[in-house]
């Protein structure tokens, strides 16, 4: 699908969501006790920014980046609204270069672009914090991608970023009883060494 594509696609799809505040991701909102106490933070493929707000709240000074212009206007609205700020970006993370060791913190929930990984994994400050939830192949619901191509292998987040020490990681699979636990996801928190 060209850029032009998603990002109509993505437009599409916030125009017809709620204005209520989204929440952040469990990865991070589980594990904020992990955070540092400020610095320089990233929510990549923000969508509505339930990261980057849940972070701006938290006195980070927090980018959050989509292709989807409606989602990052929805952003600005409701972090002032709530007299926050975050600085939202248009862009297509997929063709323009990710800066390398600019942030303290990156936030990564529900997209998975496998050639990113190198470059999110560099973007952090030694020390800096990669939360990262998406879809696994063995998911169990049908929320989130069809196209296993966007579906995480079994551990792949933890060879996708094999060079970030491992804090948290969360992968239920099909081990079990199916009726509990967390089915559809694999979570992960990592640190730059
Ligand atoms: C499933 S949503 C997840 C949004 C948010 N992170 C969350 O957890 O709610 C995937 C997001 O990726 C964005 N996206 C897809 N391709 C992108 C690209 N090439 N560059 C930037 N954002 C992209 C979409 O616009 C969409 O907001």
């Amino acid at each position: 699908m060209s850029a032009g594509a998603i990002r109509d696609k993505w437009d599409r799809i916030y125009s017809a969501s709620t204005e209520d505040e989204p929440e952040a991701a469990e990865v991070l909102s589980n594990n904020a006790h992990l955070l540092p106490p400020s610095g320089d933070a990233l929510d990549l493929a923000c969508g509505l920014g339930g990261n980057a707000l849940f972070l701006a709240r938290r006195g980070f000074r927090v980018s959050a980046w989509d292709i989807s212009p409606l989602a990052l206007a929805r952003i600005t609205t409701l972090a002032g609204r709530s007299g926050l700020k975050v600085e939202a970006q248009a862009r297509d993370v997929e063709a323009e270069p990710i800066p390398q060791v600019a942030f303290d913190v990156v936030v990564v929930s529900r997209f998975l672009a496998r050639p990113l990984a190198g470059p999110i994994g560099g973007s952090l400050r030694p020390g800096g914090l990669l939360f990262y939830q998406t879809f696994v192949r063995g998911k169990l619901h049908p929320a989130g991608p069809g196209n296993p191509n966007y579906l995480l292998a079994e551990n792949e987040l933890l060879d996708l970023f094999a060079g970030l020490r491992v804090l948290f990681y969360r992968e239920d699979g099909r081990v079990g009883d199916l009726t509990s636990g967390r089915r559809d996801e694999a979570y992960f928190v990592g640190q730059k060494r």
